[in-house]
């Protein structure tokens, strides 16, 4: 992000390298980056996987992936023709050590070509269950030993409970340096949770009422249109709970609730979201029922279409009781944030996708407006928009225009793409980046995944012990309403005003 190295010779290998991630979002983020010219002079990338392919098989394979997927939509025959040449393919099993062998070669191969000594880079796009023989056999290998120059990246999920992530970063600790090793969270590389940094502390005006005394309560929705797809063996293992609130949710309400840090530093910034975590309350079994809401989703209709129920899915147990939606109530215990709630949720097959958080503050302490002219008065709001438009909207209370004084709320808004002229960048292309530069800032820590396993480890204990009466929401809903519940016993209700596309 901002700690960055130049940009050195570069090897990206692979693991996974003919799967979907690689596909969908790895080679179009390094193609755009290769596009902006952000990347190394010299690199190579090198896909591994059990499949058999020709190295053009291979490119022309990624090349339809950048066709679809890339935000730049389809290749540049003649960029792509100078991109290509850089990519190519090693079949290999994750379990044998001699094709780390043929790898730790061809990594030699090329540094000699090159005539440097390159960073290398190794990605691990597969399933969790290969993460501990792809660590163990590279580290026998002896190719990424060297604490500066490689790295490796870990995707999410990182181990399905504190006791599995502990395990994994002691084994992964036990190979790498620390520094070594970015866990990856796709969340962090979006532009507006990056901005939720520059937006408080690189401003005056928010900072001294972003707490208790101005803020009433905190709220993030996190909801998607789409079902689980064609992920239903690794979903219904996973949840909702697991699979977005552990990682992406807490990640946004660490960067909301952080305290100022003393530097940019990645670890100065990653120690103040350790801390938001610690504080979060940890919950008893009686406390997770008061402070959560759960939900799975029915058949329904979407835009038009039937659309099956969870359970319906292919590989779901038809019993399943795994969650599609979840919602928690949470409280931070720290000086500034006591007494202020964070209502979260997040849920697949809702009506609309959108990532937005609300910052809801108090009303007023003294009203001098009757309430003839200030019926419609609320209190101030700021929201922060990373879906599906990204910007903030601050809502304000105004004179409405006319001789009488009348009062109404307004909003001023800051929407990216009206701002800019440039498309943003994906955040695998961010991510990516700092990677290849040495910057960890928006990459977890192992303290920080496991503080985050440690706030939902009373959740997953106190709902599997308890099954839910599932399915108990129907496909375009917005979720069970034991969630809404949750936030109208307080007296507040969920708020669903993000930036939409062409809004100014
Ligand atoms: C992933 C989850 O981490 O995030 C998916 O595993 C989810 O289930 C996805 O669909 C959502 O990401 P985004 O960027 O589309 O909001």
């Amino acid at each position: 992000m901002i700690n960055k190295e130049v940009l050195k010779p570069t090897i990206i290998v692979i693991f996974g390298g003919s799967g979907d991630l690689n596909e969908r979002k790895l080679t179009p983020a390094f193609y755009n980056l290769f596009l902006d010219k952000q990347m190394p002079e010299k690199f190579a990338i090198i896909g591994l996987g059990r499949t058999s392919f020709t190295d053009t098989k291979f490119r022309s394979m990624l090349a339809e992936g950048v066709n679809k997927f890339s935000r730049r939509g389809k290749i540049d025959k003649k960029e792509w023709a100078n991109f290509a040449p850089n990519i190519s393919y090693l079949q290999s099993d994750v379990f044998e050590q001699k094709d780390y062998q043929k790898l730790a070669k061809e990594i030699k191969k090329i540094e000699g070509e090159w005539g440097e000594h390159p960073n290398v880079l190794f990605y691990l796009a597969i399933a969790p269950g290969l993460i501990e023989p792809v660590a163990v056999n590279l580290g026998k290998a002896g190719i990424c030993n060297d604490p500066d120059c490689s790295r490796i990246v870990v995707e999410k999920p990182f181990g399905h409970d504190l006791e599995s992530a502990q395990k994994l970063n002691k084994l992964l600790t036990g190979i790498f340096d620390e520094k070594q090793i970015y866990r990856i969270d796709h969340y962090l590389g979006k532009e507006a949770v990056q901005n939720m940094l520059v937006f408080r502390f690189a401003n005056v005006m928010f900072e001294p009422i972003w707490n208790r005394k101005y803020i009433e309560h905190v709220q993030m929705t996190v909801s998607e249109t789409v079902g689980v797809g064609d992920r239903g063996g690794y979903y219904d293992k996973s949840g909702a709970l697991k699979d977005m609130i552990q990682n992406h949710v807490l990640q946004l309400l660490c960067f909301v609730a952080m305290e100022p840090p003393v530097s940019f530093s990645a670890n100065e910034i990653r120690s103040r979201k350790v801390d938001v975590l610690r504080a979060i309350r940890k919950y008893d079994t009686k406390e997770v029922f008061e402070n959560t809401a759960r939900g799975q989703y029915s058949k329904g209709w979407m835009k038009g279409d039937q659309v099956e129920g969870y359970r319906e899915k292919d590989k779901v147990d038809p019993k399943s009781n795994t969650e599609t939606f979840a919602a928690v109530k949470f409280h931070l215990d720290n000086w500034r944030w006591q007494n202020v709630p964070f209502y979260v949720r997040s849920g697949k097959r809702m009506p609309e996708k959108m990532s937005v958080i609300t910052i809801q503050f108090r009303p007023v302490p003294h009203r001098i407006f009757p309430t003839g002219v200030a019926e419609s008065l609320q209190p101030n709001r700021i929201i922060i928009s990373i879906n599906p438009a990204t910007g903030i909207r601050i809502r304000f209370q105004a004179k409405q225009v006319g001789l009488n004084m009348r009062l109404g709320p307004e909003d001023m808004v800051f929407n990216y793409s009206d701002a800019y002229d440039t498309q943003q960048p994906e955040a695998y292309e961010t991510l990516l980046h700092d990677v290849m530069t040495g910057d960890a800032t928006l990459f977890m820590r192992s303290d920080e995944v496991e503080a985050a396993w440690e706030v939902v480890m009373p959740i997953i204990n106190a709902w599997k012990n308890s099954p839910a009466e599932f399915p108990n929401y129907p496909a375009n809903s917005w979720g069970p309403e034991s969630a809404e519940r949750l936030i109208a016993a307080d007296g507040f209700h969920w708020i669903t005003t993000p930036i939409k596309d062409g809004e100014k």
